[in-house]
């Protein structure tokens, strides 16, 4: 199955596991600004990975508008954030980024990356800031919220080579 693995990723985990993932696949591992730029009409299945943002899927917008011209083709969409494989939020924020009948043509999948705040641009560390600020502000923070901003105070990284799995799996490889 001649597959491409495209991904959007700011600060490279969304990268690494586009990497193994190819690397497993034997897949062409394309930037999506580079994928932006081909004719990807040759692909049995094509593999998008973006990076969590607020609940959001970066680039995703981009893959979903190719959705229906990839008719036929084995399509799969991963995203890669900073919570861990466990948290309950990623199954429903997962979904609301489909609608049902975009879920019947395309598989989703989540992988752990982490925080990287060396590589990340000022803005997201801006809203990063923000966000921390706002949590540890909040007057009846739950166990979880004390946690997570324990968390993503500063960098980490818990992504894993394993978490390709499931999607080799979908890709018929595993
Ligand atoms: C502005 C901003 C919003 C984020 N929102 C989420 C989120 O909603 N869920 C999550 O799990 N991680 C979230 N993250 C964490 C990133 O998704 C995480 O750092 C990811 O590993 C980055 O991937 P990359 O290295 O490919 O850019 C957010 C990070 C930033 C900077």
């Amino acid at each position: 199955m001649k597959t491409a693995v495209i991904y959007n990723s700011q600060t490279g985990f969304t990268r690494r596991y586009a990497q193994w993932i190819a690397e497993a696949a034997g897949a062409e591992c394309l930037e999506l600004s580079e994928a932006k730029r081909r004719d990807l009409s040759s692909y049995d299945a094509i593999v998008f990975g973006g990076w969590a943002r607020a609940g959001g899927i970066a680039g995703l917008d981009w893959f979903k508008a190719r959705m229906d011209q990839w008719a036929g083709k084995k399509l799969i969409v991963f995203c890669v954030g900073g919570s861990p494989i466990d948290s309950p939020e990623i199954e429903p924020a997962l979904n609301r980024n489909f609608t049902e009948a975009e879920r019947k043509k395309v598989d989703v999948f989540y992988c752990p990356g982490g925080f990287n705040y060396e590589k990340m641009p000022l803005a997201s560390k801006l809203m990063m800031k923000l966000f921390i600020k706002t949590l540890k502000a909040k007057k009846d923070q739950t166990e979880e919220e004390r946690e997570m901003v324990r968390m993503i105070s500063s960098s980490y990284d818990i992504s894993d080579k394993k978490y390709i799995e499931p999607i080799l799996n979908c890709l018929d490889l595993a």
